[in-house]
C-alpha cells in the first residue's frame, strides 16, 4: 500500500520549531502581552525590512488588513475598484465593507493574474483604486498596472496575502502599490497559529491611521479621533510568527524546487501548466494545473491517497454575494474555464522528491487508462 501524500502538512513545519514556538508562546503568557505586544513590534520591524518597506502593521487577519487599505484610501459608495474574480473573496469584501463596487476583470489565461489590458479598458472617472492579487504566489503585471495608475491617476493596492517574499524583476513585492496587504493565515507560506495580517506601506500618513484604525480609532488610550475596529494582531501571534520569518526564504527555495519537480515530471501530459511570467519569481504558495477533465482526476487522484484543492471553484462574479452585480455566465471566460478546471496538487517544502514523483506517476497513470 502507497503512503497517503496530504494535500497539505502543516506538522511538518512545525515539528522541527516546536520547542523555539513553545518557548516564544510561553514567554507571551508569562508576559502576559496577549495583545500586540513587544513580540508583535518587533515582528512588524523584521516583516518591513523583509519586504524593503518602512512600516508593516499588525493586523488580526488578513481581511482586515485589506478594509483599513480600503479606509486609509478613502474608498467610499459611489467608487470602483478594478480587482480580479478569481481570487480567494476577501479581496472583494474589503471594497464591499467601505460600499464600494468590486469591477471585475478578467485573468490572463497563462499566468491567471489580471490581464492589464484589459484593466486599463475597464477605467472609468469612478475608478479609485486597481487592487490586483499576487495569485498563488506570483506578481501580477506590476510596471504595465503602475503605468495605468499613474496615467488616470488612481491608487494601487497590492492583495499579497498569498506572495510573501514574491519579486517582480528582482524586487520584493510590498511596496509597489500605495499599500500591500499581507495574510498570515495558518496555510500560508508564512503562517500564523490562529489568524493574522500586516498592512505594509511607505506612507507615514498611512502608517498612523492604520494603527489608529486597527484600535478602536485611538492613539491615545480611551480618546478615539474616529470610528475604529478591534483589529489588532496578537501576541502570541507575532510571536510565532517571529520564530518563522527567519525560515521563510529557505522554505521558499524548496517550493520552488517542488514546483519545478512538477514542471519537469508533468510537461508530457495534457495538463495545462502554471507558467511563471518573464518578470517574476514566484514563491508557489500553490501548484496549479488545469484540465477540462478536472473533477475526474482530483476523484482518481483522492482514490489513490494524493491529496488535492480547488482554488477556487466558482469566481467571485458567479458567487450568491455578488449577483447583483449583475455579471452572468460567460462574463469573464478565463476566470470561468480557470474555475472548472482548476486542482492544486500537494506543494510545501517539507514534500519529498518520491512523493512528488509518485503524485506525478499518479497523473501520468490517469491520463493512460
Ligand atoms: C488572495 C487573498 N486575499 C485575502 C485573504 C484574506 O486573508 P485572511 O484569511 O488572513 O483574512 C486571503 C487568505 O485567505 C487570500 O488568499
Amino acid at each position: 500500500m502507497n503512503e497517503t501524500i496530504p494535500y497539505f502538512d502543516l506538522k511538518a513545519q512545525i515539528k522541527p520549531l516546536r520547542s523555539e514556538i513553545d518557548a516564544a508562546i510561553a514567554r507571551t503568557i508569562d508576559n502576559c502581552t496577549f495583545c500586540l505586544g513587544p513580540d508583535t513590534e518587533q515582528f512588524e520591524k523584521d516583516f518591513a525590512k523583509f519586504c524593503g518597506a518602512d512600516f508593516a502593521i499588525g493586523f488580526n487577519s488578513g481581511t482586515a488588513a485589506l478594509h483599513v487599505a480600503m479606509l486609509l484610501l478613502n474608498v467610499g459608495p459611489g467608487d470602483e475598484v478594478i480587482t480580479t474574480p478569481f481570487t480567494f473573496v476577501a479581496t472583494s469584501w474589503a471594497i464591499s465593507y467601505v460600499g464600494g463596487k468590486p469591477v471585475y476583470v478578467d485573468i490572463d489565461d497563462g499566468t491567471m493574474n489580471l490581464d492589464p489590458q484589459l484593466v486599463r479598458r475597464a477605467i472609468t472617472n469612478k475608478t479609485k483604486v486597481i487592487m490586483p492579487v499576487h495569485l498563488y504566489g506570483q506578481p501580477f503585471d506590476v510596471d504595465k498596472i503602475l503605468e495605468i495608475c499613474r496615467e488616470n491617476k488612481v491608487q494601487l493596492v497590492e492583495d499579497s496575502a498569498q506572495a510573501h517574499g514574491a519579486k517582480y524583476n528582482g524586487k520584493t513585492i510590498g511596496t509597489f502599490g500605495d499599500i500591500s496587504c499581507f495574510s498570515f493565515y495558518p496555510g500560508k507560506n508564512l503562517g500564523a497559529m490562529g489568524e493574522g495580517g500586516e498592512l505594509v506601506t511607505n506612507n507615514p500618513v498611512y502608517a498612523r491611521r492604520a494603527k489608529s484604525l486597527r484600535e478602536h480609532g485611538s492613539t491615545l488610550r480611551y480618546y478615539h479621533a474616529e470610528v475604529g475596529y478591534n483589529y489588532r494582531m496578537e501576541g502570541i501571534q507575532g510571536a510565532v510568527l517571529g520564530v518563522k520569518l527567519p525560515h521563510l526564504k529557505k522554505w521558499t527555495v524548496e517550493r520552488q524546487r517542488v514546483a519545478m519537480r512538477y514542471g519537469e515530471l508533468l510537461k508530457d501530459t495534457p495538463l495545462q501548466l502554471p507558467v511563471e511570467a518573464g518578470f517574476a519569481e514566484s514563491v508557489w504558495h500553490l501548484f496549479v494545473v488545469r484540465h477540462p477533465r478536472r473533477d475526474d482526476l482530483k476523484s482518481f487522484l483522492e482514490a489513490n491517497g494524493v491529496g488535492c484543492a480547488l482554488h477556487y471553484p466558482l469566481p467571485l462574479h458567479l458567487q450568491k454575494c455578488y449577483l447583483n452585480l449583475g455579471h452572468g455566465v460567460g462574463s469573464y471566460p478565463v476566470a470561468e474555464k480557470s474555475a472548472r478546471e482548476c486542482l492544486s496538487l500537494p506543494i510545501y517544502p517539507e514534500l519529498k522528491d518520491s512523493q512528488i514523483q509518485r503524485v506525478s506517476t499518479v497523473i501520468h497513470k490517469f491520463f493512460d487508462s
